[in-house]
């Protein structure tokens, strides 16, 4: 049997890499396309290199667009190379413009379809993820949804209970199998002159935060006054769609915030299993502050990942400079007895096994 593989963006190419490592060791026919949403070093190649992945068979250079655009280009490029390669299953994660855009490319080459981190929703329209999951879900066959709740989901919008595979979050694997390495090969608080939980690590980078000068003036000011309380430096490696609009809207970075560039998976994920507190708006993250046991404030008015906040890992800040010291404040000493809902680190496994029975 043939696989194909989609991805784009740097969470794509995390979450599915113990999916292809696991595809290279059982020595499947298997292929990745790769849409280049995310084009940059930083975000892109840095990935490949350092999680040892083979370079993708296809590049479709469809860098960057307007958002419906983005999606035809993707879809249109992605079409003949899929007619040809015509796998037996297509392989797609999640909720971005490049999961959409392969999707239907998919779909338009009749081919049959694996969604991978299935049926999360944030129950919010305005988010363009919210709109590229519950399309992708409709176009796939197979869901593969990380826990009991995405299952839920899937089943009030009318997929078939037989189609539904509940196998945990690949996040979890790629936790588990990358975080001895990052104890080892690299040393990222003598690098930057900090102590383990001696500060806090922020990251900001979704559309509704970054190109919404208020918002985005709001989480500014709110790290301000967390800032001023507590007096530990915040580390931010800052994502380019930030970078691009603090420097567009003219915004003050305040003090105690120390702007790093995006960082390699290794040197990010020591950073955060060592932090105090995460502040962030990453989908991603919020999952790994749950895995690693570290507290998290989340700078978003609502969450597709909803079992983090029952299982008390989470809390959510929205973008107001007084309610984020105050969640930061209820998260500084929480206690990390939470168990996390996501796996246990065999969801590659489990979801190739299924597939691999499909046909
Ligand atoms: C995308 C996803 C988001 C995900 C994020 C992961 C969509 C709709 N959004 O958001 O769900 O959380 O990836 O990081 O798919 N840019 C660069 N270099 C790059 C990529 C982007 O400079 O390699 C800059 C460009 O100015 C670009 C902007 O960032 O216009 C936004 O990039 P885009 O890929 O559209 O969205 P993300 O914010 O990265
Ligand atoms: N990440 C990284 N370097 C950074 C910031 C994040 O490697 O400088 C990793 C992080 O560990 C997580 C993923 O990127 O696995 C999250 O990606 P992002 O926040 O861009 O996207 P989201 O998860 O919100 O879709």
């Amino acid at each position: 049997m043939k696989i194909g593989i989609a991805l784009g963006t740097r969470p794509e190419i995390i979450k599915l890499a113990p999916i292809i490592r696991e595809c290279e060791k059982r020595k499947l026919d298997y292929f990745v396309i790769h849409t280049n949403q995310h084009y940059s070093y930083e975000l892109d190649k840095l990935f490949f290199d350092e999680l040892e992945l083979p370079q993708p068979k296809y590049n479709l250079e469809c860098g960057f667009g307007e958002y419906r655009k983005h999606v035809g280009f993707m879809s249109k490029r992605a079409l003949p190379i899929l007619k040809k390669e015509k796998p037996d299953n297509m392989i797609i994660l999640a909720d971005t413009t490049s999961a959409l855009g392969v999707a239907l490319a998919a779909a338009k080459a009749n081919l049959t379809m694996s969604h991978v981190e299935a049926g999360l929703r944030s129950h919010d329209t305005k988010m363009l993820e919210e709109t590229n999951r519950i399309v992708v879900s409709h176009l796939s066959d197979y869901h593969f949804p990380p826990t009991e709740k995405a299952r839920q989901n899937l089943i009030e919008e009318g997929v078939d209970e037989d189609k539904i595979f509940v196998v945990g979050n690949t996040i979890v694997d790629s936790v588990y199998q990358n975080i001895e390495l990052a104890y080892k090969k690299v040393d990222m608080l003598n690098k930057l002159n900090i102590e383990k939980e001696k500060y806090f690590l922020l990251t900001a980078h979704r559309q509704e935060n970054a190109d919404d000068k208020e918002r985005l003036n709001g989480i500014l000011k709110g790290l301000e006054l967390v800032y001023d309380k507590y007096k530990l430096p915040i580390i931010y490696p800052m994502h380019p769609r930030t970078k691009k609009m603090i420097d567009e809207f003219n915004l003050k970075i305040p003090d105690g915030i120390k702007i790093l560039e995006p960082l390699s998976f290794l040197e990010f994920l020591q950073l955060e299993a060592n932090a105090k507190l995460v502040i962030t708006d990453s989908g991603g993250i919020q999952e790994e502050t749950c895995i690693l046991k570290v507290p998290c404030v989340t700078i978003r008015d609502n969450t597709e990942r909803p079992e983090t906040l029952e299982v008390g890992s989470n809390i959510l800040a929205g973008a107001k400079p007084e309610r984020i010291l105050e969640c930061v404040d209820v998260m500084f000493n929480k206690e990390k007895n939470w168990s996390q809902p996501f796996g246990d680190g065999t969801t590659s496994i489990k979801i190739l096994d299924i597939i691999s029975k499909l046909k």
